[in-house]
């Protein structure tokens, strides 16, 4: 079955490369290979190579600069997926599109289930919510969402990553305790997707994160402590709590925003606690 990834450079797209099932033929994509934004190149990859499947992991991710350039967000997080479902609804593709908890106000007290109703707080969101509807507009019988969020990896640009660099460099962090939600491997992310791939009968939204929640701040404490475990980061590390308030950023954030996962579970989906997939990340970075 030939699959294309798009954005296959990314934190995700480089999980989906390396998890890539044998059966799959494969054509990934990355920014300069294949930009989404570009509507007429969209429409001739997809009618030459007529996949059986997409999955987009491309997007603009630069949540707080998204603030200030709000029309380059939206060709890339709005307009280019929908181009991605025409191209998939002229060639019979199915599209399996990557979306954000950020489409949610953070205001709820119990996890967030994929029809609850959506209210983003920032251009990012707003962006990534109606790239949802784009694609579910123009494709209705062969799209699927998949939702996630606080997404790390062994590589590229991240929270782990950024607080590994951080603690080494000073010993000491300051971290927000008043955003909960839950940290998310790209690898186990990679490999739902595929799972996802294989199963056509799955449509509409669906939300994958690890198990469990955390603060930032319970995140930042867990890398702190695996990391020392590992001798990545001395075990002296202080990790302080703070308040948002005392972090401002352009663009705002939910203060809650815990993903129900019970519609992938009740497919035979599973998922593992966030602290063991930290340590299982950490050591590929340790190897790495
Ligand atoms: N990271 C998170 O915490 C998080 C949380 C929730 C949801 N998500 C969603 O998960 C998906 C994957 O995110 P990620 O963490 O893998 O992000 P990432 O590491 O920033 O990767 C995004 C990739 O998209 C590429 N890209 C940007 N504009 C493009 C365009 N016009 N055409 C083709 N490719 C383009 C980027 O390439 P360049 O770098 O060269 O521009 C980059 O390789 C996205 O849909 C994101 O919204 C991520």
């Amino acid at each position: 079955m030939k699959v294309l990834v798009t954005g296959a450079g990314g934190q995700v797209g480089r999980m989906l490369r390396a998890t890539c099932p044998a059966a799959v033929d494969l054509m990934a994509c990355t920014h300069a290979e294949l930009d989404i934004g570009d509507a007429a190149a969209v429409r001739e990859t997809l009618k030459r190579e007529r996949p059986a499947a997409i999955i987009n992991a491309a997007a603009y991710t630069a949540v707080d600069k998204a603030e200030s350039e709000p029309e380059r967000a939206r060709r890339i997080n709005t307009a280019a997926p929908g181009y991605l479902a025409a191209g998939a609804l002229e060639c019979g593709a199915r599209l399996i599109h990557l979306s954000t908890d950020f489409v949610f106000d953070g205001q709820a007290s119990s996890p967030y289930r994929p029809e609850a109703p959506t209210r983003p707080l920032s251009v990012y969101g707003t962006t990534k919510r109606d790239g949802e509807r784009a694609v579910l507009e123009a494709l209705t019988d062969r799209a699927v969402i998949v939702r996630t969020a606080w997404v790390y990896a062994a590589e590229g640009s991240n929270f782990m990553r950024t607080m590994v660099r951080l603690m080494g460099e000073r010993g000491a962090v300051r971290v927000v305790a008043d955003q909960v939600g839950t940290p998310t491997a790209a690898r186990p992310l990679a490999e739902a997707l595929w799972q996802i791939v294989a199963r056509p009968e799955i449509r509409g939204i669906h939300h994958w994160t690890d198990a469990g929640v955390a603060s930032w701040y319970d995140f930042a404490v867990a890398i702190a402590e695996e990391g020392g475990a590992l001798g990545l980061l001395p075990p002296t590390v202080t990790v302080t709590p703070i308040a948002t308030e005392e972090y401002p950023t352009p663009a705002r954030r939910p203060p809650y925003s815990v993903l129900d996962k019970r519609s992938l579970a009740a497919l035979g989906f599973t998922q593992v606690h966030w602290r063991q997939r930290l340590r299982e990340t950490l050591k590929a970075l340790s190897h790495g």
